[in-house]
């Protein structure tokens, strides 16, 4: 069964994401597909990237980085709980992300976001870029959770049907990515290679192009 990391990206004390992510690892553990973990960046406590080189070398110098190599390595999706902080991701997320490299290549990622009016989605969007370029994959399905302030009892999170829909489709989603992906993640697998250029057809030749520039 295919690992799954929910990564809790806030890490003020008090935050929303705790309850968030324990949310979502519930629904996780009741679709069944997954071996699912919480992951904590506060736990994880990763300082400000410190690192000399760019992580595609692998070059690491530092311990807590060798540490997160080791937790990132091991899982085969992440679904990141992020807050929307001035328009934009937590902090926290984005120095975790420039650590590595090869640790995050050809993943499913997907996103359960909240803040106010904007759910997290303006959070959502300025991070998929940052997912792009270190080759995650990441499906637009996502749980959105506008006014977190308000989904709060005595009890703790409340959670909505919406929520729960979207939840299960992301993680249906995130299935079958991440076992479309899991044969370019195996070390050792051959490389896939464009096949060999075929022969240019008669009416391309170099003489026909010749004539076409000299008749121009
Ligand atoms: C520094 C900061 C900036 C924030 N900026 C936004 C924002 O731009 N948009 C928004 O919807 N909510 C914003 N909020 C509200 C947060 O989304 C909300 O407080 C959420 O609970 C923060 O997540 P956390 O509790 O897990 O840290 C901001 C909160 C903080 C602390």
């Amino acid at each position: 069964m295919p690992s799954l990391s929910i990564v809790i990206a806030s890490t003020r004390p008090g935050r929303a994401g705790e309850p968030v992510a324990r949310w979502f690892i519930e629904q996780a553990r009741a679709h069944g597909g997954f071996e699912a973990e919480l992951l904590d960046l506060r736990a994880v406590g990763l300082p400000a990237l410190d690192e000399p080189d760019h992580p595609r070398f692998g070059n690491y110098t530092r311990e807590h980085t060798r540490a997160w190599s080791a937790l990132v390595r091991g899982s085969d999706a992440f679904v990141f709980v992020i807050p929307e902080y001035n328009h934009g991701p937590a902090p926290a997320l984005v120095n975790a992300l420039a650590y590595l490299y090869s640790e995050w290549n050809y993943k499913a990622a997907g996103f359960v976001s909240y803040g106010g009016v904007s759910a997290g989605t303006r959070a959502v969007e300025a991070t998929r870029p940052i997912l792009a370029t270190v080759r995650m994959v990441a499906p637009p399905e996502a749980v959105h959770i506008p006014f977190i302030d308000q989904r709060f009892s005595e009890a703790g999170l409340v959670p909505t049907d919406e929520m729960r829909t979207a939840a299960a489709a992301l993680l249906d989603e995130l299935l079958r990515l991440s076992s479309a992906l899991a044969p370019l993640r195996r070390p050792g697998e051959p490389p896939v290679t464009r096949p060999a250029s075929p022969s240019p057809p008669a009416a391309c030749s170099a003489a026909d192009a010749a004539i076409d520039v000299s008749a121009s």
